[in-house]
């Protein structure tokens, strides 16, 4: 299951790295468009984790130096799935999502025949959306949510992506 590109390498995560999302999902400014808040250790431990351990989650390494980056994930539903990621801050702006999310699509619609990968985010989260664009993944809708303590930005919506296993082949 590892998967490398030019300058990473992504493996199956696993419960040994639980302290690399303790430190990820723990630094607030990547929550920012997700919950607004670092998550506690014990919330990743009980809760993130072992969400994250029953999809297909990777988690990215530097392939020079070896250090963590963050994870990229499918959630599998029949042939469809949902994509996700997170990446640690220092990593930003490199390039490094971009990276990895093309080589998780490309297994999903090669190794594991998918069907389609769909994804959604805040419509203010100009960085998630354009790696899902850069992708291959298409705008589909932008819909509103019910919060009780709305992020800010919330009130510009979601937004939905999505690519085929045919666009992504011809693309
Ligand atoms: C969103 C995130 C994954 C982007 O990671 P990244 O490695 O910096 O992304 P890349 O370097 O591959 O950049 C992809 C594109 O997005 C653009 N981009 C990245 N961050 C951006 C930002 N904050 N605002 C505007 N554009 C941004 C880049 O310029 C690049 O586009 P370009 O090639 O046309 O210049 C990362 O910031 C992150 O993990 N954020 C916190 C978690 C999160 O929000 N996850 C998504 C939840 S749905």
């Amino acid at each position: 299951m590892p998967l490398e590109t030019k300058r990473l390498r992504l493996r199956a995560l696993t419960p040994d790295d639980l302290e690399h999302l303790v430190a990820l999902h723990g630094d607030r400014e990547v929550m920012t468009f997700i919950t607004g808040a670092g998550e506690p250790r014990e919330v990743v431990e009980t809760q993130s984790l072992p969400a994250l351990l029953r999809r297909r989650t990777w988690a990215i390494f530097h392939m020079a130096t070896g250090g963590f980056l963050g994870w990229a994930s499918l959630r599998i539903q029949g042939d469809e799935a949902e994509l996700g990621y997170r990446l640690v801050r220092a990593a930003w702006g490199q390039g490094y999502a971009s990276e990895a999310v093309r080589a998780v699509v490309g297994l999903g619609f090669g190794e594991l025949g998918l069907a389609r990968i769909w994804g959604q985010t805040m419509a203010v989260n100009s960085g998630s959306r354009r790696v899902m664009e850069k992708a291959g993944m298409a705008y589909l809708r932008t819909f509103h949510l019910e919060w009780d303590d709305p992020l800010p930005g919330a009130e510009h919506g979601e937004v939905a992506y999505a690519l085929t296993r045919a666009d992504w082949r011809a693309g």
